[in-house]
């Protein structure tokens, strides 16, 4: 098999620049170059303050500090990078699509195949070309079709290598992985593609966790590992809604049966709802390839995890609306996080997104700390909503809110305590460590009678918070 000594990977986002970082800190005898066409987020690669890395990321600025300039490097000469790299890596973003066929549902393959049309007309010399990005299953079919049709004899070899890191842990992940995954195909010069690639995750990962199977095998193995995490969790949250009319507690149930070692204790953590850009996205995306080969009754299966997920997001906040004397309409409501999950910036998807739109719909003004989302992310998440509000039962008669409305009922804060002063609710979106050290007995004595507490994280302690003299509604544990 070739030995690489010079790898690309085009796009430098979450996946990309974690990712790449590591095999640099790994590998220092293979110079990585992560490219993109954002050329704000190459400057903050490249930024000498590492507090301004484009995306945070538990023990990511360590890594990069390390291996940045020796052989890391960010750029925005995607052409360059292409042809100087043996193996490239395509990480580029594959959202489900807003427009025409499969719209809602599909994924958006237009980036993926502006990056192969690229690599066609820039390449010179034979190369490893690696799937990266979350794609349907024979994705690499058309890649195959779009590379080889310059017909100017350079030999491209197509791996499928989906990245399982979560956000949050995501060098933790990619120091330790559970596996890694390549699909190859079953060719000499396909299995010498997934040997050059084996060599380089052994520098660091165990041989017996580096997974090889067929291309599709591979494309279609992470949108099942995502399929089924994402079920626990709705599963999980159906039987919240069964603990809240029954008396039973759901963090109760998920400690008994987590301790059977079939389930397993992971991903069994009841909350408001999941988010992040995998989980429905990639759900969708299966149902929509079940669709499409003919297998309704697959497609809806798969569906029901995301409906799930919607209720229980709407149930979060028709709680808030109902115990709130029906009506949150000029009530200041605290919102402790916004991003998807704690230790990450990222905030696509998150319920905190749906949640909030849901209370503006009744003019709530909501005052929002996070301790990593900038404001302009949390204006530009609502703002993007009201123009692709999904079509869930419960929102079909949503209103559209205009910029400034939003801009008028929604303020964001640097300091939790303001957000909560004189607020009638609180309500924890994100599962942050910070939010459970935070003096309750102040909050309370700043914020409105009755004060509430809606904790969709379950972090906080319903018997303390009631002895300070809150109201306090938390996720599946009933009366
Ligand atoms: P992202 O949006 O953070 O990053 C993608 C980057 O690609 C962007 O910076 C964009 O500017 C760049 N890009 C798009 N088209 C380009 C082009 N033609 N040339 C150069 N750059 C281009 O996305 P992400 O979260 O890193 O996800 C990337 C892929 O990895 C997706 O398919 C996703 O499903 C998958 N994935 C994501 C995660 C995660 O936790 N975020 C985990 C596993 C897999
Ligand atoms: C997920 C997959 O875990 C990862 O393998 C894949 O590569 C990308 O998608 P990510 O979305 O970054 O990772 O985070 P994850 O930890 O999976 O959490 C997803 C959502 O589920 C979050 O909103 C989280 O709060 C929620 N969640 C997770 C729960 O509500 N309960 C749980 O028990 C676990």
């Amino acid at each position: 098999a070739r030995t690489i000594t010079n790898i690309c990977c085009i796009g430098a986002g979450y996946v990309g620049g974690p990712t790449m970082a590591v095999i640099a800190q790994k590998c220092p005898h293979i110079k990585v170059t992560v490219v993109d066409i954002n050329a704000q987020r190459i400057a903050d690669w490249n930024d000498v303050d590492l507090n301004k890395l484009p995306i945070y990321e538990p023990g990511l600025a360590d890594v990069v500090a390390e291996a940045r300039g020796r052989n890391l490097f960010f750029s925005t000469d995607v052409d360059q990078a292409i042809d100087e790299a043996e193996m490239i890596f395509i990480s580029v973003n594959t959202p489900t699509k807003t427009y025409g066929v499969g719209k809602g549902m599909a994924a958006d393959l237009k980036y993926i195949e502006l990056c192969a049309r690229q690599i066609a007309r820039v390449s010179k010399d034979d190369k490893i070309i690696v799937e990266k990005s979350t794609l349907p299953v024979r994705t690499a079919e058309a890649l195959r079709t779009i590379l080889t049709s310059t017909g100017n004899g350079v030999n491209f070899e197509i791996l499928s290598s989906p990245e399982f890191l979560a956000e949050g842990t995501a060098i933790q992940d990619l120091m330790n992985p559970d596996r890694f995954l390549i699909g190859g195909e079953q060719t000499e010069s396909g299995e010498a593609a997934v040997q050059s690639l084996v060599d380089i995750y052994a520098n660091w990962v165990p041989r017996e966790n580096i997974v090889t199977t067929r291309v599709w095998s591979s494309e279609l193995s992470k949108l099942t590992a995502n399929a089924f995490l994402a079920q626990r969790v709705s599963s999980i949250n159906a039987i919240s809604a069964l603990c809240e009319r029954t008396g039973a507690d759901v963090d109760e149930i998920a400690r008994a049966i987590g301790k059977d070692s079939r389930i397993g204790a992971k991903f069994i953590k009841s909350s408001v709802g999941f988010g992040g850009s995998c989980f429905q996205k990639d759900i969708l995306n299966l149902v929509y390839l079940c669709q499409h080969f003919n297998l309704p009754e697959v497609a809806a299966y798969w569906e029901q995890v995301i409906k799930m997920n919607d209720y229980q997001k709407h149930r979060f906040a028709k709680k808030m609306i109902d115990s709130l004397f029906n009506t949150v309409s000029g009530k200041k409501i605290a919102f402790l996080g916004w991003a998807f999950k704690k230790d990450t910036n990222d905030t696509r998807e998150s319920a905190a997104i749906y949640v909030a739109d849901e209370l503006l719909q009744d003019r709530a003004e909501i005052h929002v700390y996070d301790p990593k989302v900038t404001e302009e992310q949390i204006f530009a998440d609502l703002e993007y909503l009201q123009e692709h509000r999904p079509n869930s039962c419960h929102s079909s008669e949503f209103e559209k809110l205009s910029s400034d409305e939003i801009r008028s009922l929604v303020t964001v804060h640097n300091d939790p305590y303001e957000a909560m002063k004189s607020a009638h609710a609180t309500a924890i979106l994100t599962e942050w460590d910070e939010f459970k050290t935070y003096d309750w007995k102040r909050v309370y004595n700043k914020m409105l009678k009755p004060a509430f507490v809606f904790d969709g994280r379950n972090i906080v302690s319903k018997t303390d918070l009631e002895q300070i003299g809150f109201r306090v509604y938390n996720i599946g544990k009933g009366e």
